[in-house]
């Protein structure tokens, strides 16, 4: 059942961190699977999906990413510090759906293009990694802001510190 929990449970920031770094993965090495996509448009190679590091890795941020899902309909997630603004409040819920909308996104339509040899799905992948990477800027932005300058303890859950 939902409510709303003094912190995040320990599997949801092993989850967050988790995700955070097979993210930062997929960026740093997305070079093999940009190689390969742009050989098997020019007909360089059989326009076949094959297995690659980044389609794994792909799949089980996918898993645990819905896994996180469940977990936040069913454990629930502290609320936002009372101290701020509507507004930013606001935002900081928005940029988290969204980041759950491109993370289930990405990988649906990174397969799209893999599995089915188009362009179309492979373009939106690439625009809507582009739009993640700003998310991510704002959100790490926004945690170290709280830290730092309004000195809430928002940071320090996400890291299971009191
Ligand atoms: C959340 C998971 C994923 C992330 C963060 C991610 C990220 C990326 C990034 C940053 C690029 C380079 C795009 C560019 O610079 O234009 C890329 C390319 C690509 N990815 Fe992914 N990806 C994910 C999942 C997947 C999955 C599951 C598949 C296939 C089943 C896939 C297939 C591709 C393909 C075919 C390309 C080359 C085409 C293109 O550049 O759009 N991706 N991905
Ligand atoms: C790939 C990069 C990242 C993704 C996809 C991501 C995603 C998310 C999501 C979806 C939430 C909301 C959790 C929920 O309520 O269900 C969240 C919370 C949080 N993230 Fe990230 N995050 C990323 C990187 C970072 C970084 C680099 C930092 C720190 C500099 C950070 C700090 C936090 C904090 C402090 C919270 C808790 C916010 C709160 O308690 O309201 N995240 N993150």
């Amino acid at each position: 059942m939902k409510t709303t929990p003094e912190n995040f449970s320990k599997t949801q920031i092993y989850l967050h961190w988790l995700v955070v770094a097979l993210v930062t993965f997929q960026f740093v090495l997305s070079k093999g699977i940009e190689a390969i996509w742009e050989k098997r448009m020019d007909g360089l190679v059989p326009n076949e999906p094959s297995a690659n590091p980044h389609v794994i890795i792909g799949a089980v941020i996918l898993t645990l990413v819905l896994w996180r899902l469940w977990l936040r309909f069913n454990h629930g997630v502290p609320a936002l510090p009372q101290s701020e603004k509507p507004l930013i409040g606001l935002i900081a819920k928005a940029t988290h759906w969204l980041f759950y909308i491109l993370l289930i996104g990405m990988p649906l339509s990174g397969a799209g293009a893999w599995v089915l040899g188009i362009e179309q799905p492979a373009f939106t992948h690439g625009l809507a990694s582009k739009s993640l990477l700003a998310l991510i800027a704002l959100h790490a932005a926004a945690a170290l802001y709280h830290h730092f300058i309004l000195k809430t303890n928002v940071f320090r859950r996400m890291l299971g510190i009191k």
